[in-house]
């Protein structure tokens, strides 16, 4: 497709943003309730997308089993997704430090934080209900998530940032509208779907401000770093450790996973869209492309 996205005013996009989180805003201490019970034999992730679908472990397991492990896959995305948005409150932080905090833009990105706070609360009380750990990532990534935090900036922070939340987003959707799915996860997924969608359009807005200032080499550089986060990010949202709850031992649990066609494929149906638009914007371009290729993103 030809380079047809442009941004938009900033000031404009920004204030249409505050009003529209004026409107739709959620605090996960009263507009959840917490103590409502948890419905056997339902799932809290589609089946299908669980990381194990389709291997002989699988058909290995009972169905009870199986919904066992969609609330721990679920809570390791939950724990994870929690572990970026703090991150990612740090990198809004320093990226507001130096704006003009009169302007709707500053007062946006000021509002973003406030939101992922109080999605980091609700997800951690979700984990909490579940009575699953909080499993967060792998010790490398997260140690790697404390570097980025302080360092990252421009068009690939903001790409990354994109990837975790669209990617997330997708499987969110797929579980809020399905009867058969908790109900408790339903209504977490719902507010967190409304509220991310303003974030994304923050990202991407910010994306296709910034992408145009790059040189060659910088555009380069981004596109490196935004392919190793997404690869990063992507890979850590299963902790190996959950396939302890329905005893398969961690390291054969995440080989036979990384090898599962439907894994494979949940893979690229979380990402498709965000990686589209990103190599639209130029920022999924390159050399770099094989990284996602080989952590099965695009
Ligand atoms: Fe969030
Ligand atoms: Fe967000």
């Amino acid at each position: 497709m030809a380079r047809t996205l442009q941004p938009k005013d900033a000031e404009l996009v920004a204030s249409r943003l505050l009003d529209a989180s004026a409107r739709g805003s959620y605090d996960p201490h009263i507009d959840i309730d917490w103590s409502a019970p948890l419905e056997d034999g339902k799932a809290y992730m589609p089946l299908e997308r669980v990381s194990l679908y389709g291997t002989d472990l699988w058909r290995g397991l009972s169905q009870e089993q199986r919904i066992e492990l969609s609330k721990h896959e679920i809570a390791s995305i939950a724990s994870v997704g929690l572990w970026f948005e703090i991150v990612l409150m740090q990198l809004l932080v320093r990226y507001v430090y130096d704006l003009d905090p009169r302007s709707a833009h500053a007062q946006y990105a000021l509002t973003e934080i406030g939101d992922e706070t109080r999605h980091s609360i609700m997800f951690a009380k979700a984990i909490t209900r579940f009575g699953a750990p909080a499993y967060g990532p792998v010790k490398p990534i997260h140690t790697a998530g404390k570097v980025y935090g302080a360092l990252a900036g421009g068009p690939s922070m903001f790409g990354a940032v994109l990837v975790a939340e669209e990617a997330t987003d997708r499987l969110q959707r797929a579980t809020m509208d399905d009867p058969d799915m908790q109900p408790l996860i339903r209504m977490v997924n719902r507010i967190h779907v409304v509220e991310e969608a303003r974030h994304v359009r923050f990202a991407r807005e910010e994306v296709l401000r910034e992408v145009p200032k790059l040189n060659r080499a910088q555009l380069e550089a981004h596109r490196w770093l935004l392919a190793l986060t997404a690869f990063g990010v992507m890979d850590a949202l299963v902790n190996p450790r959950v396939y302890r709850c329905v005893g398969i031992d961690p390291r054969q649990g995440r080989a036979a996973a990384l090898a599962n066609p439907h894994h494979r494929e949940t893979r690229r149906w979380m990402t498709e869209k965000v990686t589209g638009f990103l190599a639209e914007a130029g920022l999924v371009g390159g050399p770099s492309k094989r990284v996602l290729k080989a952590a099965h993103l695009i």
